[in-house]
């Protein structure tokens, strides 16, 4: 049997960091604040210029020196993206382009904080089903430019930031499974309002941008994760023991303990970098587990559990052996 396996990842964070320090300066808030309610220091933050796929190609083109392949291997690129560079092309045509790949299928997905493990469960079937042999998964953002910096209530939880992977083809097992679920009924606790259907016309400053109901929307979030991780489990047949490593989206420190507490699993053993960025929305748990591949702390074999949860409502997992 065909198994899709993670043979490399990169990541990559702009130059530019706003610290809460930075942000006491014009926004009504304090560094202990943001610190105690989630966990964030800093965040990095696209310049004027700079664009999502800026930054898809450097995290990819890591992904791929550290697959050890080039660009020309790849047959499949998927970008999860919530902040495209355009309306059309995608973000992964865009990408492919940048990479000077030709002819594969390239597309984005858009499933907010969850896009990542969204396109990480795409990639994989077409994987499995013998569509593609060497794909490009990619979660890449600049969600600052989607910030109020007028609500203090959201502008201070999010970042700009791309990870990816690089999924082979492999007779040794490496995804054990994907479960993505979305609830559309959710709109109203977080979303961007205007969209290009509703004509520029109709687009403001304020509609154009990020609206949470924070506290909702954290209930929901531990709730859901919650859930996830037991139905991860449960189909295949695993103990919460089992799990060497726990690579949760970062949008919040109290949601990803209150996630592992859930595991049973000690902090040591959970991924977190939402202190360096804030949240990247797709970009977290790729950003999260490259920097915890390259730090030498997740090794070949050993089983991990991604899960993310974000707008719309979408949320999802993935059990693997790396
Ligand atoms: N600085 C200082 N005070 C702030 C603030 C800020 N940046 N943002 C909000 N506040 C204030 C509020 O105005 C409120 O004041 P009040 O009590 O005088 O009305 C107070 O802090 C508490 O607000 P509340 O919204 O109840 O705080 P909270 O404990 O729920 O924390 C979040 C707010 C946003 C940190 C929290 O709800 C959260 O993390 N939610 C999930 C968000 C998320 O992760 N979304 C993405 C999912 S993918």
């Amino acid at each position: 049997m065909t198994h899709a396996r993670i043979t490399g990842t990169g990541s990559y964070l702009p130059e530019k960091v706003l610290t809460n320090f930075d942000l006491e300066k014009f926004v009504d808030t304090s560094d202990q604040w943001i610190r105690e309610r989630t966990g964030i220091e800093k965040r990095h933050v696209a310049i004027e210029g700079q664009s999502t796929v800026d930054l898809a190609e450097r995290a990819a083109r890591n992904a791929i020196d550290s697959a050890g392949i080039k660009p020309q291997d790849i047959d499949l690129i998927v970008v999860a993206t919530t902040t495209p560079d355009r309306i059309f092309p995608s973000t992964a045509c865009l990408l492919q382009s940048r990479l000077d790949v030709h002819g594969c299928p390239a597309f984005d997905i858009q499933a907010v904080c969850t896009g990542f493990v969204y396109a990480l469960g795409v990639a994989e079937k077409f994987i499995k089903s013998g569509s593609s042999r060497r794909a490009l998964v990619v979660g890449a953002e600049t969600l600052s430019r989607l910030l109020n910096w007028n609500d203090r209530s959201t502008c201070v939880l999010f970042g700009d930031g791309a990870g990816a992977v690089v999924l082979e083809a492999s007779e040794e097992p490496g995804i054990l499974s994907t479960h993505l679920h979305a609830d559309g009924d959710y709109e109203a606790l977080l979303r961007v309002p205007y969209g290009v259907s509703q004509g520029f016309e109709a687009m403001d400053e304020v509609n154009s941008k990020i609206e949470m109901r924070g506290n909702e929307v954290f209930k929901m979030a531990v709730n859901t994760l919650g859930r996830i991780v037991d139905e991860t489990l449960a189909a295949n047949e695993l103990e919460k023991t089992d799990i060497d490593w726990l690579v949760p989206h970062q949008a919040n420190i109290r949601i990803i303990q209150a996630t592992a507490r859930k595991l049973k699993m000690p902090m040591e053993r959970v991924v977190v970098t939402v202190q360096e960025h804030g949240n990247t929305s797709a970009a977290s748990v790729p950003l999260a587990l490259d920097t915890a591949v390259r730090d030498g702390r997740i090794q070949r074999g050993e089983l991990l559990l991604l899960e993310a949860f974000g707008g719309g409502f979408t949320w999802g997992s993935a059990l693997l052996r790396y």
